[in-house]
């Protein structure tokens, strides 16, 4: 392929593949069956060599109780000692670094754990200092709950404490109480955190459930849902019955993020740092409204978009073009087809379909998140139940809330355990059964598997001007199970064909007429086609190099 490689004006995240990685599940250097930072350190030439990734995303490794593996926060600023210590941090971002690989951070503002200093003086007395650092209100007269709130983890979002007889909000675990945001000294402390990681030399952040830090201050009821159904991606369960009106996106949320962002480009004048934030809205005026009225705010609120498209040509091209048209001039998109709180995409489509998708994500307009594990077909677990450890399957069990599936160690050889721990340990969560093929050793050097096409997709996107940074134009006039978009930077374009069906179909383009597959997702055909009478395949995605 004749792809050329272009400097280009655009900050590092505009052209990234951001690799998520849940470090829990990645690597376990030390033997006790949990994957830690030395075991990301370990695999520094994975992330460059094998998968060439420009940004890797950690999941949380503070000290924490684990309540929420690592979202319920002790200590926002060192790192829990099943993960290692911040002199394995900063290895972690020398090696990530030298390698051309940024580092972004998760950073959970919207709650701490119970165990956070802050929240254990704040619970002494209602004349700590600290009380109103948390969010505490009275029972009402008769005795019941503030109001009508709830968590989404399952139950009311209320806990009474009996010490000074008053209730705290948790939007999630009783275990993990909801910081005040609207005390200015909670935000002063906040980012001084994030300071604390800038020096370290962090690159940016993925802020968790960004948009629920600011609430109703008046802690109105929520109104009833008035649609059966549910409300975001996915069912919530009993969360699904109210419209989540006031306990979180209260509009005060944009003066914080604007503020963040000031924070982030004091830094950025050395080198550009990112805001990646985890806002679940599916309203797209108001999910652009986290860009920011100046494109002042978040540099990225994720796009979950693609979570709940019907997996069809059509549904996945109204989302991407519902996307294109929502995304503000001047700001950049974002695509996710996967995270450690979904349930794998080889699961959810099937893996036939799941390389349809790896082609989709990495050849669409904006900054594509990889979920570790995906680029092998990794398939979701079952967990036996006496193993389940995630806390929201074992609150609301039998729903399909568990994400324990998606957390399964990495596959990296046909080892024991797939060679993420040593044979005689036993991972905190069971390996895949079927890691003897699905694995990094055997896929690399099988010329058809899913890690050879994502490799070859990574490679062709970072050497492709038009795929990092060229516009989207989708192509009328195919069979409606197909999606056909062009990607076009100056005289640049490439053709990206998808066939979402088993059967094969028949592509009759005359503009553009000619061109040369670059990859197909059997990873078996390349060059010259004609594109007048163009056949794809059941299941076949085609990358397509069009004349200059
Ligand atoms: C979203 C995170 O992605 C999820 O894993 C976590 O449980 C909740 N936020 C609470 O922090
Ligand atoms: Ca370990």
């Amino acid at each position: 392929m004749t792809f050329d490689s272009q400097s280009s004006a655009e900050p590092w995240w505009q052209r990234a593949v951001i690799y998520q990685i849940y470090p829990r599940s990645f690597r376990d250097s030390n033997g006790d069956g949990i994957g830690d930072l030395a075991g990301i350190v370990e695999q520094s030439d994975y992330l460059s060599e094998m998968l060439g990734v420009d940004a890797v995303w950690l999941s949380p490794f503070y000290p924490s109780p684990m309540a929420d593996f690592g979202y319920d926060v002790a200590n926002y600023t060192d790192v829990d000692p099943i993960f290692g210590d911040l002199a394995t941090f900063d290895e972690l971002v020398a090696q990530a670094h030298r390698r051309g690989i940024h580092v972004i951070i998760d950073w959970i503002p919207n709650h701490t754990s119970d165990q956070h200093p802050w929240f254990q003086a704040s619970r002494l007395s209602r004349d700590n200092p600290k009380r109103d650092w948390y969010i505490w209100a009275d029972a009402k007269p008769d005795g019941s709950l503030p109001n009508n709130w709830l968590s989404v983890f399952g139950g009311p979002a209320w806990t009474w404490d009996q010490r000074t007889e008053q209730y705290y909000l948790h939007t999630f675990l009783d275990r993990q109480p909801d910081l005040n945001w609207s005390n200015p000294d909670v935000q002063a402390a906040m980012f001084d955190t994030l300071r604390f990681w800038l020096e370290r030399g962090v690159d940016g952040f993925r802020i968790d459930v960004a948009h629920h830090i600011m609430k109703d201050p008046e802690l109105r009821d929520n109104p009833p849902n008035p649609h059966p159904g549910f409300l975001l991606h996915k069912a919530f369960g009993e969360y699904d019955s109210q419209v989540h009106l006031y306990d979180k996106a209260h509009p005060e949320v944009h003066r914080v993020f604007r503020e963040l962002r000031r924070l982030l480009d004091s830094y950025s004048v050395e080198r550009p740092r990112v805001a990646v934030a985890e806002i679940h809205e599916f309203d797209l005026s108001l999910w652009a409204s986290y860009y920011g009225a100046h494109l002042d705010e978040l540099h990225m609120p994720f796009n979950f978009g693609l979570l709940r498209a019907p997996w069809t040509a059509q549904g996945v091209r109204a989302v991407v073009d519902g996307l294109e048209a929502a995304v503000p001039a001047g700001a950049w998109p974002n695509y996710v087809v996967g995270n450690h709180d979904e349930p794998r995409i080889a699961t959810r489509i099937g893996p036939a379909r799941a390389r349809i998708a790896m082609m989709l994500l990495l050849t669409l307009r904006g900054t594509p998140t990889l979920y570790y594990g995906d680029e092998l077909g990794m398939r979701d677990v079952p967990i036996p139940p006496e193993q389940v450890q995630d806390p929201w399957e074992q609150n609301v069990p039998g729903l399909g809330l568990g994400r324990d599936p998606q957390r399964t160690p990495m596959q990296w050889n046909g080892n024991p355990h797939a060679g993420f721990c040593p044979p005689d340990v036993t991972p905190w969560l069971p390996v895949a059964a079927d890691y003897e093929l699905v694995n990094v050793v055997a896929e690399r050097d099988d010329q058809r598997s899913m890690l050879s096409l994502t490799r070859q997709l990574l490679r062709l996107r970072r050497i492709s001007q038009a795929l990092t940074a060229g516009a989207y134009h989708p192509v009328d006039g195919v069979p409606n199970t197909c999606f056909v978009y062009l990607r076009q930077w100056d005289s640049q374009r490439v053709l990206v064909a998808l066939n979402f069906s088993g059967e094969q179909q028949m592509l009759h383009l005359s503009e553009p007429a000619h061109g040369s597959v670059a990859i197909s997702t059997h990873l078996d055909r390349e060059g010259p086609v004609d594109l007048t009478d163009f056949s794809l395949r059941g299941h076949e995605g085609c990358l397509i190099e069009l004349a200059e």
